[in-house]
């Protein structure tokens, strides 16, 4: 990947044309990822379940598949598919490990001797938030199935040496397609959480980052800027954007979830100085509006 470097070692060339694998572009996160790759790189996505045109299928159990699409000459193999809500993940912890952790295995395996690199896309909740921060010299200590499963994921590429962990906390915004985020926000009443703290960052900001970390290796964290609770993340955006919805706070006791969560996780870099945009221009933008 040295060809993309720029004089400082750390900046990507904007106009480097790689072949790239996007994994799970029809979700909320690689939805983000594909508008911003898409136009400036040759990019094959994939879908599961939502067929979007211009996607290719693929179901992550089908290994033979899995391995002749990875094999097939890409520069990056962005990786964003899987198993995502906890509650499903704590709910069939066997099908969290076939989707979140075995496809992992069978793309090292694909990729092993090749120049092809693996971004993936981890999680915050590989840490038990029981800390104010976390950057990526913290040890981790997952609470819940879905951070098991990424956990374990990630054990399979650091012991290759070669690949990207991006760990990225709670996403927010609207996706090309799928809209994940959004949807907590479509009933008349949402419920959310005083007494969970996090700092999420703003979908159309991943694309760029991701594109400023991917020549490196091992563990980065990206983060956003600001630190508040799920109900004032909530109610922001739901002023923001005028929805007709009610947001109502709640502690974890009065919220039925078959999942324990994480309840403070704040992810910082000792790697890099990228974060997030403000909140504040973040829903300026997602509003439509001219960010202030
Ligand atoms: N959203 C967040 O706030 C957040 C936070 C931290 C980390 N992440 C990470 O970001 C990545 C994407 O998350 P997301 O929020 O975009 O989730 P999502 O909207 O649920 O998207 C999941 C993607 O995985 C695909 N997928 C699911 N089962 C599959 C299967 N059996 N075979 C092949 N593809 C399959 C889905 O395809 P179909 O939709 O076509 O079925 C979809 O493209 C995940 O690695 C997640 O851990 C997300």
């Amino acid at each position: 990947m040295s060809r993309y470097r720029q004089p400082d070692g750390n900046e990507v060339l904007p106009d480097s044309r790689l072949r790239i694998l996007l994994l799970g572009a029809s979700g909320f996160v690689g939805g983000g990822l594909w508008t911003y790759l898409a136009p400036r790189h040759e990019v094959v996505g994939t879908f599961a379940t939502r067929p979007i045109p211009g996607l290719v299928h693929l179901d992550l159990r089908d290994e033979r598949h899995l391995a002749a699409l990875a094999a097939d000459g890409f520069d990056l193999i962005v990786h964003a598919a899987g198993l995502v809500p906890l509650e499903a993940a704590e709910a069939d912890p066997e099908l969290a490990h076939r989707l979140n952790v075995r496809p992992v295995e069978v793309l090292l395996q694909a990729v092993r001797g090749s120049a092809a690199k693996l971004v993936f896309l981890s999680s915050d909740n590989v840490f038990d938030g029981t800390r104010h921060q976390y950057t990526e010299d913290d040890p981790r200590s997952p609470v819940n199935v879905y951070g098991r499963t990424k956990t374990a994921a990630e054990d399979l590429l650091l012991a290759d040496g070669r690949h990207l962990i991006v760990r990225i906390p709670l996403v927010f915004g609207r996706g090309p397609w799928t809209n994940t985020f959004l949807a907590r926000l479509a009933g008349p009443t949402t419920i959310a959480r005083m007494d969970l703290v996090c700092a999420p960052v703003y979908l159309p900001s991943l694309g760029p980052a991701l594109a400023r970390l991917w020549d490196r290796t091992g563990v980065v964290h990206y983060g956003g800027s600001d630190v508040l609770t799920r109900f004032e993340l909530m109610s922001r955006v739901q002023q923001a954007l005028d929805l007709p919805t009610r947001v109502v706070a709640a502690q974890g006791e009065q919220v039925r979830s078959g999942c324990r969560r994480p309840p403070r996780l704040v992810l910082r870099s000792t790697r890099h100085g990228l974060l997030g945009p403000g909140l504040g221009s973040a829903l300026a933008h997602l509003a439509g509006l001219p960010s202030a």
